[in-house]
């Protein structure tokens, strides 16, 4: 394998702890589908070893490991087309993170933005796992090469990191092996709010379930949560300029446009002057026409699990092709000695 030879291929995960939300949709799997046919080698990973991080009960992982899956194919995603399958049956990406784990350091972990919110005020009690998941999450990326890597914005940072890593061990080692992979945040809806608190992110750790739209909510669902989503009692401006200082105003905005494909000022060149009385049942019928056929058809697709974990097998001998001779060549950089 030559040293420096950098295809473009895209790698992106997501954790399977939880619901899946709209955050995840229009920040993340929207995207991915849309992204599907440009021809860009493509691997999309349920990342089960970030997942234990933090508790979680082995029957619920299971199952949101396949819902995950689920909500891949029902966002428009081909397995034939990317290679979707759990990090935990590739083992190259945990054989990779300890030598990550010895390139990082101490200080640049300790800044994480995601260590401190989730480890909260007592970080002495969290895993050692939830300290050291950013180099795992640089060794997800890094172990295939990826060169573009699709996240909502709160994954900047990481990915910051992942560069970080890739340049210390190609300096460290005299090498060009690791490529410097790009964070590719686009999009109206790359940091999609609560729809409770417009300061606060969309997240499945909200204990307030009407902060987010989950993928699996029906439609009566979305469409209740939609309308009653906090709002200030003004119009909505004419210019997205006067949404400034109105959060709510303008996550209801985003999350419009993300769902329409439009770009923010497009949505307010439409709905500019509305009411909320008129703007809030629009968004929740786009919302419903949008969201209510993925929810329906990630059911049907969990109804053959064996069919799921099928699937994720085959994506996981895909991914084992290419992570394989990355690592083998890895350690040969670093002096393991081998066959
Ligand atoms: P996770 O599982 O928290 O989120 C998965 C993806 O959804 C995006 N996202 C959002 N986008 C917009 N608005 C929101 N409110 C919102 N909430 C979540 C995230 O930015 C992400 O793109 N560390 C990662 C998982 C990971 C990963 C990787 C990602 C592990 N290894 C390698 C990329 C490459 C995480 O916890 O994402």
């Amino acid at each position: 394998m030559s040293d420096a030879a950098f295809t473009p291929r895209v790698f992106s995960g997501i954790q399977p702890s939880g619901d899946l939300h709209l955050g995840n949709y229009l920040g993340a799997l929207k995207r991915f589908a849309e992204a599907q046919d440009k021809g860009v080698q493509s691997l999309y990973c349920m990342v089960d070893l970030h997942a234990i991080t933090v508790w979680q009960e082995p029957e619920k992982l299971r199952h949101a490991t396949r819902e995950l899956t689920a909500g891949f194919i029902a966002s428009g995603l081909d397995p034939e087309k990317s290679i979707l399958f759990n990090q935990s049956q590739v083992p190259e990406h945990t054989q990779l993170a300890w030598i990550f784990n010895c390139v990082a350091r101490m200080g640049w972990m300790k800044r994480m933005t995601q260590f401190k919110d989730k480890a909260g005020k007592n970080a002495e009690n969290a895993s050692l796992g939830l300290f050291g998941y950013p180099a795992l999450m640089a060794a997800d990326i890094l172990i295939y090469h990826a060169t573009h890597v699709p996240v909502g914005e709160d994954q900047k940072q990481h990915i910051e990191l992942t560069r970080d890593i890739a340049a210390k061990f190609n300096h460290d080692y005299g090498v060009e092996f690791f490529p410097m992979a790009e964070p590719v945040i686009e999009g109206a809806a790359t940091r999609v709010m609560s729809l409770r608190d417009g300061s606060k992110k969309m997240s499945k750790s909200d204990p307030s379930d009407m902060s987010r739209i989950n993928m699996t909510d029906d439609a009566d669902t979305i469409s209740k949560k939609i309308r009653k989503a906090k709002t200030d009692p003004e119009p909505l401006p004419m210019g997205l300029d006067g949404l400034e200082g109105r959060p709510e105003a303008r996550n209801l905005v985003n999350i419009y446009a993300g769902l329409a494909g439009m770009s923010a000022e497009e949505v307010m060149r439409e709905m500019g002057g509305k009411p909320f009385s008129e703007f809030k049942p629009i968004l929740a019928d786009l919302a419903v026409a949008r969201m209510a056929p993925i929810s329906e058809e990630m059911g049907r697709l969990m109804q053959d699990v064996g069919e799921i974990d099928a699937i994720l097998a085959r994506g996981s001998e895909r991914a084992r092709d290419i992570a394989a001779p990355i690592l083998a060549r890895t350690y040969e950089i670093v002096g393991m000695v081998g066959r």
